[in-house]
């Protein structure tokens, strides 16, 4: 036996505002075609100003805590992973701990852009197995369309806003039981002009605005996370055959069906939200996951890949025996 994170929970929150490429297309020059073709994206959800990311995050951390049938004085360590946190400090994880009501533990952000949930779960597994927490709450929380210029269509269409939420904790378990098996995340400084915000680029920043070169992330993107899932895979000498589920950053349709072609993975397995999420960045692993587990798609055994790429470049991937 050995000591291991399990998962206990899961939940997501998505603001109930919705834009759709209609509504787009009525204040930029673009269409529903256009982006659906390109993208897959049909709709997002966009929270109201004054609702930050500690607030969609403390949403889906309180379904993620019923999901598990546990209270926040269950929880020593919050994570949150955000590109959009509600202030440059303190952490936002600061702000769900009060907002949830806990005194205890610790609190803080991940910086990984689109990878924040990614490497966020693996600090969290690590944590655990060390032995310094007990109980993770591990939440992706965005507000990415407060980082939009409106003018540019070419990023403008391709965000959303929403909160995902997992809850991590020890057991002492076989090798073949539910568990965290691996994570695997990976950084290459050297592309960080691909894909970058300038501004506060906080939630309640004005001057904030994303730039990328979609292009050329998109041709990272499917390289690095097949070579992801590749790695982890060999890392827990399994096959790709034995994935159940596999949970992809929700960023573009393309890019997720590029990944499975590349890996061998059929389409049936693969879960889809961008179509109604968006790409949320940090948010779209958990926000997926919990779709998938509320839907029963997801069930206790399966074998589940998540993966990510984001700016940085930051990419990587989780491989989870869910519970
Ligand atoms: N509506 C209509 N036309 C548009 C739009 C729009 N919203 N945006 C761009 N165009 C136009 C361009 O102006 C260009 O016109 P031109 O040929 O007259 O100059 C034309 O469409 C083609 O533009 P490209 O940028 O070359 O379009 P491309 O086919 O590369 O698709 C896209 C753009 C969807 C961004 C693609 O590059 C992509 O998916 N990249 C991955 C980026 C991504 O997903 N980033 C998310 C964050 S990173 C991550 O999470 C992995």
């Amino acid at each position: 036996m050995t000591r291991k994170a399990q998962v206990k929970g899961v939940g997501g929150y998505v603001p109930e505002k919705v834009l759709t490429n209609d509504d787009l297309s009525k204040i930029m020059d673009t269409s529903d075609e256009w982006i659906v073709s390109r993208s897959g994206i049909h709709q997002r959800h966009q929270a109201d100003v004054g609702v930050n990311s500690s607030d969609l995050g403390v949403a889906a951390a309180k379904k993620a805590l019923a999901h598990a049938g546990m209270s926040i004085a269950d929880i020593d360590l919050i994570i949150v992973a955000t590109s959009t946190p509600d202030a440059a400090f303190p952490a936002t994880a600061a702000y769900v701990q009060h907002k949830l009501g806990s005194s205890h533990g610790a609190a803080f952000d991940v910086q990984a852009a689109c990878a924040g949930f990614v490497y966020g779960l693996s600090l969290a597994t690590a944590m655990i197995e060390s032995g310094q927490t007990n109980q993770a709450l591990v939440i992706g929380a965005e507000v990415m369309t407060r980082l939009l210029d409106w003018q540019d269509r070419s990023t403008a269409v391709l965000f959303g806003d929403g909160a995902g939420a997992i809850i991590l904790g020890a057991a002492d378990v076989a090798p073949d039981a539910p568990q965290v098996i691996k994570n695997y995340i990976r950084s290459e400084g050297a592309f960080a002009d691909l894909l970058y915000a300038t501004g506060g680029a906080t939630a309640t920043s004005t001057d904030s605005k994303i730039h990328m070169q979609g292009r050329e992330v998109y041709r990272h993107a499917v390289t690095n996370i097949a070579e992801a899932v590749c790695t982890l895979l060999d890392m827990a000498e399994l096959d790709v055959s034995e994935i159940d589920w596999f949970v992809p950053h929700q960023a573009n349709r393309r890019i997720i069906d590029g990944v499975a072609r590349k890996i061998g993975l059929p389409p049936e397995k693969t879960i889809l939200t961008v179509d109604h999420h968006a790409n949320t960045s940090a948010a779209s692993i958990p926000l997926a996951l919990s779709e998938a587990v509320q839907n029963g798609q997801i069930k206790p055994g399966d074998l589940v890949m998540t993966e990510a790429m984001g700016g940085g470049l930051s990419w990587g991937a989780n491989l989870i025996r869910w519970s």
